[in-house]
């Protein structure tokens, strides 16, 4: 069992590595022995992940590139010899009612989380299908299924990347790659660290979720990593949801008398 995932030797690309699940996919994918380009719009957040990377034994290669920066992501894709797995992680969140949001916010923020994995996935197919064994895993989020109030363009992103998946799934089945998304719930990264500083949130959030406590990075590392494998080699075109429990809460939320609590 000690090679169960069978990764070993293959070559990763990770967007938003820099970031709360990006870095923990880096670290779960180095362990397995995979070697990891690692991706991020700042060097300082590239070096980071580098070195933990490197520090806890695994391979890793950094660069730093804006994924929706369609020329840099061209040239990284040509400068690179294999990648068998991709996975795009890089991705923002900004607040706004949609009533109230300037187009600029619109496109901005789908310029990051929508086009930015377009990009990376265009780029990065012929790799994917000249490994013969390619896995393309999109972080997605249950909100791409329950609006996020006041966020902006964020649950159209997520709901984009979720279609965009299962279509790069049907078209490139044949050719030996697969796509999926996993779909997160509540994740303490960088990304929500503030939400957890105010007051109770930290609590009020563990509670909200039937598993009993806010997901790790690691929590949604682990299911990633599998998708990549070929331990997942008959998975293509799905969305996995790794939330706890939390998006099947809603007929629990409303009152019903003489019906438990
Ligand atoms: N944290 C959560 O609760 C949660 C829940 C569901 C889905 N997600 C999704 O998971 C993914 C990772 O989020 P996270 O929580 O680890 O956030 P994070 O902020 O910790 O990491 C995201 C990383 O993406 C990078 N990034 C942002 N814009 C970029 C750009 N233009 N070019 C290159 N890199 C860029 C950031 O620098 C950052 O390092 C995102 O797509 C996010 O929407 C997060």
């Amino acid at each position: 069992m000690s090679n169960w995932l069978g990764l070993s030797g293959r070559t990763a690309v990770v967007t938003g590595a820099g970031g709360g699940i990006g870095k923990a996919v880096a670290m779960e994918l180095s362990a397995a022995g995979v070697h990891c380009y690692l991706l991020d719009r700042s060097a300082d957040l590239v070096d980071a992940a580098v070195s933990e990377v490197t520090q806890s034994g695994g391979s890793a290669t950094g660069a730093v590139c804006d994924v929706t920066d369609e020329s840099a992501i061209e040239k990284l894709a040509k400068s690179i010899t294999k990648c068998d797995i991709l996975v795009n992680a890089a991705g923002l969140v900004r607040p706004g009612a949609l009533a109230d949001l300037q187009t600029a916010e619109w496109d901005a923020l789908l310029k990051v989380n929508l086009t930015g994995y377009f990009l990376m996935a265009r780029a990065f197919t012929p790799h994917l299908v000249a490994s013969g064994n390619g896995s393309m895993v999109h972080i997605a989020s249950i909100s791409s299924t329950n609006p996020q109030g006041s966020s902006g363009a964020y649950s159209v992103s997520k709901a984009g990347v979720v279609i965009m998946s299962k279509q790069l799934a049907f078209e490139l089945g044949a050719k030996g790659v697969r796509s999926n998304t996993v779909s997160p719930g509540l994740v303490r990264t960088p990304m929500t660290e503030a939400y957890y500083q105010v007051g109770d949130v930290a609590q009020r959030r563990d509670a909200a979720v039937p598993i009993g406590r806010v997901a790790k990075p690691e929590d949604i590392a682990d299911v990633v990593t599998f998708l990549t494998s070929d331990r997942a080699r008959y998975v293509t075109g799905a969305d996995i949801v790794a939330d706890g429990g939390f998006a099947q809460t809603l007929m629990s939320s409303v009152p019903r008398p003489g019906f438990g609590d």
